[in-house]
Order: structure tokens, then sequence, then C-alpha cells
């Protein structure tokens, strides 16, 4: 009695003297485990008489509560001791910057393609959105140019060896005016809509890559005409380049998907071998250069498209971007622009904090 007595206090002492998890399960073994001497202790019952186990019970099995429970709040206050050191220990100071210097910056034509959409948007335009994997229905026959039209072959398209389900090429778009199909499908009239995006032509040289970028522009409502053409492109550019004198010339053209087709130049100066916009083309140092396609849209394109061609009509144009972001930020070869040099991007780059808005100026440049 005396024995299981003192050796209960020993247990008890040690419990309460463990400093790790660890040592805690040892003393648990040696007194609660398989071969534990309380369950030794508890095992002789058995062979007890009667009297001498109702005699002998109640001390072993006190001391096994009396274990159980220090076991118990010495597990809880160890467990509690190791999450305070651990909290104490991982601390994660958020005032220290991110890095010394970010190396990232954002892309030129992706910053061009921000400054297209906020002027865009505050002439009321949505931007749209399309596949760049085509099928030629929706980038060359709703565009008014069948399997015959010789159009087709000037693009010089990239096909893919499958067909759709129901036997159309696949293509990568050879430009954004497939969007244009889409937008009315989707949306009919009237609308007004950019679509900034990646197209594709097989073709490579000094002025041309294989995957470059347009932006296309399509209104179509009630009494459109070749004035709201002009006049929005007008206004897009002036505010583009951040400047009141720009002049644009519309030449009289042809694509097939607009009746009548015009050409678009702006009028430029050349200063230190520089290509600056602005003024009139004909003035004394000055020269016209084409930046784009347009034209009402043909009456067959708004048929494929689902809309009433004889109670709308509209507008479409395309503009090349890396043509303008070149014009704007003073590059002069394209190829740069898709080669992924660090430096390059570090000097034409612009800082991820500096989004364009049209009252902070849609050009500042970080
Ligand atoms: N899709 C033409 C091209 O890539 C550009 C173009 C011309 C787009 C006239 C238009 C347009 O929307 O009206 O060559």
């Amino acid at each position: 009695m005396t024995d299981i007595t003192s050796q209960t206090q020993a247990a008890l002492a040690a419990i309460g003297a463990a400093t790790s998890l660890e040592t805690l399960e040892e003393q648990r073994l040696d007194a609660l485990g398989k071969k534990g001497w309380v369950s030794l202790a508890l095992k002789t019952l058995g062979g007890m008489s009667p009297e001498e186990r109702t005699a002998a019970a109640p001390a072993i099995q006190s001391a096994r509560a009396a274990i159980a429970d220090a076991l118990d709040i010495r597990k809880a206050a160890l467990e509690a001791a190791e999450l305070e050191a651990r909290l104490a220990r991982e601390t994660l100071d958020l005032t220290l910057p991110a890095a010394a210097s970010p190396k990232g910056s954002v892309h030129p034509v992706s910053q061009v393609m921000d400054e297209l959409a906020e002027i865009f948007a505050d002439l009321g335009f949505a931007v749209a959105t399309g596949p760049e994997i085509e099928d030629d229905w929706h980038n060359f026959t709703a565009l008014n140019m069948d399997e015959t039209h010789p159009a087709r072959a000037m693009h010089d398209t990239f096909y893919f060896p499958d067909k759709t389900s129901d036997g159309k090429d696949i293509l990568l778009r050879t430009h954004t005016s497939p969007v244009q199909i889409r937008s009315m499908l989707d949306q009919g009239a009237p609308i007004r809509i950019i679509a900034p995006g990646r197209v594709y032509r097989s073709d490579s040289d000094a002025t041309h890559t294989p995957m470059f970028h347009q932006v296309e522009g399509l209104v179509i409502d009630r009494d459109i005409h070749l004035g709201h053409l002009k006049w929005t492109l007008e206004t897009f550019f002036k505010a583009f380049f951040e400047r009141e004198d720009i002049v644009l010339r519309l030449r009289p053209s042809y694509f097939p998907f607009t009746e009548p087709s015009v050409e678009v130049d702006v009028g430029y100066s050349t200063e230190g071998g520089r290509r600056v916009v602005g003024g009139h083309g004909d003035a004394p140092g000055h020269a016209w250069m084409e930046i784009g396609g347009s034209g009402m849209v043909n009456a067959r394109v708004l048929e494929f498209a689902g809309v009433d061609p004889a109670e709308y009509q509209g507008f479409a144009f395309g503009l090349g971007i890396d043509r303008i972001a070149m014009l704007k930020y003073g590059m002069n070869d394209l190829r740069a622009f898709f080669d992924g040099d660090g430096r390059w991007l570090a000097h034409y780059g612009f800082s991820p904090f500096d989004q364009p808005t049209l009252s902070a100026g849609v050009g500042a440049k970080a």
C-alpha cells in the first residue's frame, strides 16, 4: 500500500517535471502502458480473494486516475507552451520592402492596349475579344471573302491540319476583324466595340513579324456615316498622341468587308531622324503615313452577322498596335518587341503602377 502511494507520488512528480511530449509519453508508458507498473498492479487483483481485492483495489484505481489526470494536464500545458514558442519564433516582418529594386515592367504593347481601352471607353466603346484560333468562316467567309477570294491569298494564313466538326478550316486569325462577326452575332445592333489582340501571318522581315497586334473598331447603329468614322479616329489619335494638331487623310481603297473602303493616313514630320506625328501631311517638311484601314461595313457582312442592313449601318476600322506604339514611344525596330530582352524592356517598359487614365494622361511615362 505504502509502496503504491510512494510510487504514485514519484510518478506525479516526474510527470509534473516533464519538459517535452516525448518524456511525458515515457512516463505514461512507465505507469499506464501494457507493462506499466499500474497495469501490472491491476492485473494482480484478479488473483486475490474478494476481501483482499476490496482492500487493495481502491488505492490502485485512484493511483491510475491521478496519473491519467496528471498526464492530461501536463500534456495540455506542454502543447500550449510549444504553440507559444512557435508563434514567437515564426514572425513575419510585413514592414520589409518586397524587393530592393522591382524588376518587372509592362511591355509597350500592353501599355498601348491599356491606353486604347481607356480612350475608347471614354467614347462609349466596350472591349470585345475573340479566339486566336479561328475558323475560316469567321476569319474570311463572313467578312465577304469566300473560298476563291484573292484577298485570302494575301493574308499568308497559318492553317491547322484539322478541321472543325462541320468541316471548316481551322487557322490562326489573320486579323481582328472576325471579332466584328462574333460580336454582332452575340449582341446584335446597335453596337460599339473595340477588339485589341494578337494576329498571325506567315511573314517575317524588318517590318513584319509572324505575330503582331491589331485593334479592331466597330460601330453599328442607325444613321452612321463616314463623318462619324473620321471624327472618332481623329478624337482617338488626339488623345493617344496627346496633341491637338492631328490631321487625318482618308484615301479611297478596297477591303472586301467595307464599302466604301478607305485607308487612313496621318500627317507627320521628321525631327532628328525620328517620325513625329502631327501637322498636315502636305505642309513643308511633312508627309503622310498609313496607319490603318477602315470603311463602312459592307451590307453582306451585316447579313452574315445577322444584322438587318435595311435598318442598320456602321463603320469599322483596323489599326496596327505595334506601329502606333513605335510611333508614340520612339522605337524603330519591330522585332525587338518580341525578343524578350530584359535590357530592352527595362528601357522601354512601363511601371505597373503607371496605369493610363484620361485625367492623369494616357501616356504618362514612369
Ligand atoms: N482587317 C484588315 C487587315 O488586317 C484591316 C481592316 C481594314 C480592318 C478595314 C477593318 C477595316 O475593320 O474596316 O488588313
